[in-house]
């Protein structure tokens, strides 16, 4: 017995030449295929089945294309719908895309080109489904954490289980990858979350400061203090104190701060009375905070107290399944009132293949900077820009049975893909001319898609 195809798609055309041969074709890629000659019997087949995709004619007798689209759409808004359409009729294809079509392709169709906008669709869809699943778990909470990769996932495990516990927790993780969000999560999801969430950024306060801002202070403890002020820590009772950048608290604080933690009482700047709040102490850092220990920078029994939980949060770069969906995310949040900007592949590609080294932050800033100066509803590589390389093979790992040649094929080709096939970018990066870059692509006979300079 063979076993049922993953996918499921549902061609309808009322040429019936049409519909059998995209049912061998696409059963050789191994997707499943049911078929429909006209729109009455393609609404039945989506009343009774979930497809992934459907490909769907426009001019149909009896009932048309666009009456199966809004079906399909109004019944199952995650199902694909790729138009089938004719050369006349491409001003009504791109309404069908306003109406909630994928895509839509001119027949007669290149199976190749077709098959790409099937597996585009089939990663939308993905996109769309998984998005809803992350969306459910984390409903409770106003900050939307957005992505499906496993790296992901363990984060928010653990930042959930230890939600409930008074444990403090310190978050780690390079710069812009989401640990102050996950700062909110951990507070979220606790008894707390109905108290304060206070942030203290540990390093953009001086050194002077900090003890009063954290403990506050009397009326005259120091020139400047013309009114009693109370600290954040007080502040805080009852909820989350978040050390953010704790890493940059210097050796004069650290003391004071460790004192509150292990006894939950601290006193005013300048004040006599011991003081006591109920606060549960979150932190963050991006530092290599055991090296600060080990260079004697930061106090072991503070680290200590601070780390009983470790929630490490990773690199975009290293978790890259996340870009799609948070791409999505960043042109929904960003779109406000407008209508929402699609994103071109080719574009898509480019920002998966880009090694963020600002991470979450940086995506989310080249997003916003993209959707500002694309004028049109889809975002095109040319308006991303992004600052650093695009991330490039692991040198080291290159097997030294290649020939120079072969290597400069493979070079030409990564270069290609990494800039969406853009042949002026890619000759640029490759610091070759524009004439020198089409001879070497005819000359590899590396394939490409249509031509786009
Ligand atoms: N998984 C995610 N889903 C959606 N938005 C995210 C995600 N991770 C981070 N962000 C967003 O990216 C931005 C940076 O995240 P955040 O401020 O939490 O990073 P950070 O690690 O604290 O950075 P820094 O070290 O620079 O303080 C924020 O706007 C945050 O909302
Ligand atoms: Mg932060």
């Amino acid at each position: 017995m063979t076993p049922t195809p993953l996918v499921q798609t549902l061609v309808v055309d009322d040429e019936k030449n049409v519909t059998d041969l995209l049912k061998i074709q696409l059963e050789e890629e191994g997707f499943g295929v049911d078929i429909a000659n006209d729109g009455a019997v393609a609404i039945n087949k989506v009343q009774g089945k979930r497809y992934d995709v459907i490909l769907l004619d426009l001019k149909m007798p009896r009932v048309n294309g666009i009456d199966v689209l809004k079906f399909a759409k109004e019944n199952h808004p995650d199902s694909q719908v790729l138009i089938l359409t004719g050369y006349g009729d491409i001003k009504t294809a791109v309404d069908t895309i306003k109406m909630g079509a994928f895509d839509f392709i001119t027949k007669p169709y290149n199976f190749e080109e077709l098959l790409v906008s099937v597996k585009n669709a089939l990663d939308m869809r993905r996109l769309m489904v998984d998005n809803k699943v992350m969306k459910m778990q984390l409903q409770s909470g106003r900050f939307e954490i957005v992505g499906q990769s496993a790296a992901l996932k363990e984060v928010i495990d653990i930042a959930l289980k230890v939600a409930a516990s008074d444990a403090s927790v310190m978050i780690t993780g390079p710069s812009g990858s989401g640990k102050e969000l996950i700062a909110h999560l951990i507070h979220e999801n606790s008894d707390r979350a109905a108290k304060p969430f206070v942030a203290v950024n540990c390093a953009s306060i001086p050194d002077t400061l900090i003890e009063s801002e954290l403990f506050g202070h009397e009326k005259g403890a120091f020139t400047d203090a013309h009114s009693l002020k109370q600290g954040l820590a007080e502040i805080a009772d009852g909820g989350t104190l978040f050390l953010d950048e704790v890493g940059d608290i210097t050796f004069i604080v650290q003391p004071k701060l460790l004192r509150f933690i292990e006894t939950g009482t601290f006193r005013r700047v300048g004040g006599t009375a011991e003081l006591s709040v109920d606060v549960r102490i979150l932190s963050a850092t991006n530092k290599d905070i055991h090296r600060e220990v080990e260079e004697e920078k930061f106090r072991e029994d503070l680290l200590y107290r601070l780390n009983v939980v470790h929630v490490e949060v990773p690199a975009l770069g290293s978790r890259r399944e996340d870009i799609p969906s948070l791409v999505e995310h960043f042109l929904q949040k960003k779109s406000k009132s407008r209508q929402v900007k699609r994103i071109a592949p080719d574009a898509m590609r480019l920002l998966e293949n880009y090694d963020w080294p600002g991470n979450i932050r940086e995506l989310e800033n080249v997003i916003e900077r993209a959707a500002i100066l694309t004028t049109g509803d889809e975002i095109r590589p040319e308006s991303i820009a992004l600052t650093s390389k695009v991330r490039s093979a692991d040198l080291r790992r290159i097997p030294t049975r290649l020939s120079l040649a072969e290597l400069e094929r493979i070079h030409i080709e990564n270069v290609l893909k990494a800039n969406a096939f853009n042949r002026s970018k890619s000759a640029q990066a490759l610091g070759i001319s524009l004439k020198t870059l089409y001879l070497k692509i005819k000359h590899y006979g590396i394939e490409t898609p249509a031509l786009r300079i």
